[in-house]
């Protein structure tokens, strides 16, 4: 039987993260995500996904010690970035940027570093992007003081000001919570490429690629501009319903693995609810998301169709004053730590990937073509 969306198929083991569809349960090396993002930051996040524990007090000072270091954007990266025309969608320049990090000198960089040092990158590559595609001047001297966290660099870098710790710790916990998420399609991605036992450039590009859809990362961006298109209370569930009536896919919504609310959905919203932010948006999005789900159970009995983590994405970043283009290059960012975990995890025991499909072409008897 031919499952297109793989669905149900286990292609491969991994110690990194374990989720439960149908109870809402996402751990990370066997620890709840939630509490991780409530009790620690993303570079000790990270480092318990790469190295398979959370780091000691002098793992940490050192971990922190070299990932700064590897903030600074290589020079032949840099004149890559200024021929990027900046027209192009943010996530397809941003691709494009990273395969240029397969350049001189990272491929210098020791095999150990290279996960730290892409994930280190990151914010300065979007950052550049963003910058240039609003006509600001590139920062070619990256900060690399460790007073700013990734976080919070990542934002400085965005905005040229320190940033609040309510906007820093919200973002924080968005981008653990959203750091890796089992084989989805980009992660999927990432470890084919890898398992040809091609470079990490390489499989990091091809993953860019997946997570650019919008079926994928790209739905946080839709999610604004649904509820941008339904702007009144009034209008919620008259748009929705057309939209369902018409078969169209609600943003935000649905899952392949959730059959209940999306763990990371629920502990975004109340990250929010913290923030005591009194956006109107805020109240609009609650009142969507309850409409929709009672509707979708009407239109689609049965199929456990929830809210999943988009939805609050949308919220967190918009609650922070993110400009929707660059919600999924921060999806990226976050994720890039998951992507390099698998990619180290299907090196340490790699098979090719190489499914069959089932052939449904014609035959032809000769080759007779007249
Ligand atoms: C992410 O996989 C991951 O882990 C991804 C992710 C991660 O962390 O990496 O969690 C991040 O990608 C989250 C999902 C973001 N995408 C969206 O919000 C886009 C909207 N959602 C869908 O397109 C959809 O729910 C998927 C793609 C997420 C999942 O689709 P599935 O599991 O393949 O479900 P399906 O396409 O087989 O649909 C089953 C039924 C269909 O109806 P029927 O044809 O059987 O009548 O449910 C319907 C679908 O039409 N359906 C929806 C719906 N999602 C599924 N109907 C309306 N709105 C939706 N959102």
């Amino acid at each position: 039987m031919v499952d297109k969306g793989l669905k149900g198929v286990i292609a491969a083991e991994t110690e990194l993260s374990f989720i439960d569809g149908d109870q809402g349960i996402l751990l990370y090396r066997g620890y709840e995500a939630k509490q991780l993002a409530v009790r620690y930051s993303f570079e000790e996040v990270a480092y318990l996904l790469w190295y398979g524990s959370l780091p000691t007090p002098a793992e940490l000072t050192a971990f922190k010690a070299k990932w700064v270091r590897y903030r600074q954007l290589p020079e032949p990266v840099i004149h890559c970035l200024k021929q990027i025309p900046s027209d192009m969608d943010l996530m397809s320049q941003l691709r494009t940027a990273v395969s240029s990090l397969g350049m001189k000198p990272f491929e210098g960089t020791p095999q150990a570093d290279h996960a730290i040092a892409l994930t280190a990158m990151m914010p300065a590559l979007i950052a550049n992007l963003y910058r240039a595609q609003n006509g600001q001047p590139l920062i070619t001297s990256i900060p690399t003081n460790e007073s700013l966290n990734h976080t919070a660099h990542y934002l400085y870098l965005l905005t040229g000001e320190l940033p609040s710790d309510v906007h820093v710790n919200a973002l924080e916990a968005y981008m653990i919570l959203t750091m890796e998420h089992g084989l989805n399609a980009s992660t999927f991605t990432a470890r084919v490429i890898a398992s040809t036992e091609s470079d990490i450039v390489s499989a990091l590009t091809g993953a860019i690629g997946a997570m650019k859809g919008p079926l994928h990362g790209g739905a946080p961006s839709a999610v604004t501009n649904m509820l941008e298109a339904i702007g009144t209370p009034e209008r919620v569930e008259p748009w929705l319903r057309e939209q369902l009536e018409q078969r169209r896919r609600l943003m935000g919504f649905g899952h392949r693995i959730y059959r209940t609310r999306d763990p990371r959905a629920e502990a975004l919203k109340q990250r929010i609810a913290l923030m005591e932010s009194h956006d109107p948006w805020l109240n609009l999005a609650l009142l969507v998301e309850d409409t929709a789900v009672r509707l979708l159970a009407e239109y689609k009995p049965g199929r456990g169709l929830y809210t999943n983590v988009e939805f609050y994405a949308a919220a967190i970043m918009r609650a922070i004053g993110m400009p929707s283009e660059l919600f999924t290059p921060t999806f990226t960012a976050s994720r890039t730590v998951g992507w390099t975990a698998h990619i180290l995890e299907q090196a340490s025991d790699n098979v090719i990937y190489r499914p069959e499909a089932k052939y449904v072409g014609p035959r032809h008897s000769s080759v007779n073509v007249s």
